[in-house]
């Protein structure tokens, strides 16, 4: 296949086998099919193409040192969708066949999973109105999609800190809007902001919230948190995406480090003067932020190096998911090939 382990970055490298099933807007899904990944055939007028109505996840699988499989909470991914789903009027994806699906995706691109610690291999389910209307309505037809890539780190900066932006011009999501469900509509709204950032030598934008402009909603695709002395802080989830991973180092902060935790709006000032600042996320792990820039002055954190409560946080999700630490959740789905 001749892929460079070590120089995997957050792309699409085309594995073998996707999935495909279809279903009514009531929710009779096909058994489905396992297919060669390739392109597939769409009426041009699908409810996903003209009016955005489609949903997409993010999940990945692991080879621990031992050369065991992991898949990190794959039913969060499923309920995630499910809620979406009923957002935007789509039949909901049963969750055990979800999980049946994520396995045999897994086993049947086993080629493509990373070796230890070198990436791993990222499934993303899609659900899209397929079916076509002229009229804004929820399509006849609706069409569940699962591929996979294997992936490295989703910034280029690794685990090394990363320097955001507070962006000032955008918002992402709105109070009542859909900025709690992974929407596909949610992202390209985010591609301006984001090159923006980057010709300026930043990673991504920081978004606060559209009501007021002053308090911190999430990174482009990553939630955010901020530390100071033992507490840990961030943005409730009105219309900032519940993340998985946001939800799993909540809970380790609290059981395993003691820490405070508190879910509540964080100003701008507030994540200025944190101790540590850091984005979570199913692609960006935890990413240690070490520079953040707000009306065009510069403020640093740690000098610069990753802060050591996020650090001991990033070894601890990681030791779970690579069977190194006791998954005292049942967070692991162990994959047998
Ligand atoms: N916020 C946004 C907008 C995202 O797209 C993602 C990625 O999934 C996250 C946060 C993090 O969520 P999770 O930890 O479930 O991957
Ligand atoms: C993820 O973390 O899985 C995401 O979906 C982020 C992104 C690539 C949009």
């Amino acid at each position: 296949m001749g892929i460079n382990w070590d120089s995997l970055t957050f792309s699409l490298t085309p594995t073998d086998t996707m999935f495909i099933s279809t279903s009514d807007i009531d929710g009779n899904w096909s058994v489905g099919e396992y297919l060669p990944y390739g392109d597939i055939k769409i009426s041009p007028a699908a409810g996903v193409l003209n009016y955005g109505q489609g949903l997409f996840e993010g999940l990945k699988a692991y080879r621990t040192k031992e050369g065991k499989i992991t898949l990190f909470r794959p039913i969060e991914n499923a309920k995630r969708m499910a809620a979406g789903a009923r957002r935007l009027c789509m039949p909901e994806f049963p969750e055990e066949k979800f999980l049946e699906v994520m396995i045999e995706i897994i086993k049947r691109n086993i080629d493509y999973l990373p070796p230890y610690k070198k990436g791993s291999l990222y499934l993303r389910p899609c659900l899209w109105g397929t079916g076509a209307r002229l009229g804004v309505a929820p399509a006849p037809e609706y069409t569940f999609i699962v591929y996979a890539s294997p992936v490295g780190p989703y910034f280029k900066e690794g685990f090394k800190p990363i320097k955001l932006k507070i962006t000032t011009d955008f918002h992402r999501a709105a109070p009542r809007g859909t900025g709690n469900v992974k929407a596909i509509g949610n992202y390209a709204g985010g591609m301006l902001p984001a090159k923006k950032a980057k010709s300026d030598g930043f990673s991504e934008v920081i978004y606060l919230d559209a009501k007021k402009d002053l308090y911190i909603e999430e990174v482009g695709a990553a939630n955010f948190f901020c530390i100071k002395g033992d507490t840990l802080i961030t943005p409730p989830t009105d219309s900032v995406l519940p993340g998985i991973t946001r939800k799993s180092v909540m809970q380790i902060a609290k059981d395993v480090f003691g820490m405070e935790v508190i879910e509540r709006a964080v100003h701008i000032d507030d994540a200025l003067t944190a101790d540590e600042v850091f984005a979570t996320g199913t692609a960006a792990v935890i990413s240690s932020i070490g520079l953040i820039e707000y009306q065009e002055k510069e403020y640093i954190y740690n000098n610069f190096t990753v802060g050591p409560k996020t650090e001991q946080l990033y070894n601890y999700i990681t030791g779970i998911q690579l069977k190194e630490i006791e998954d005292k959740y049942g967070w692991i789905v162990d994959v047998d090939i």
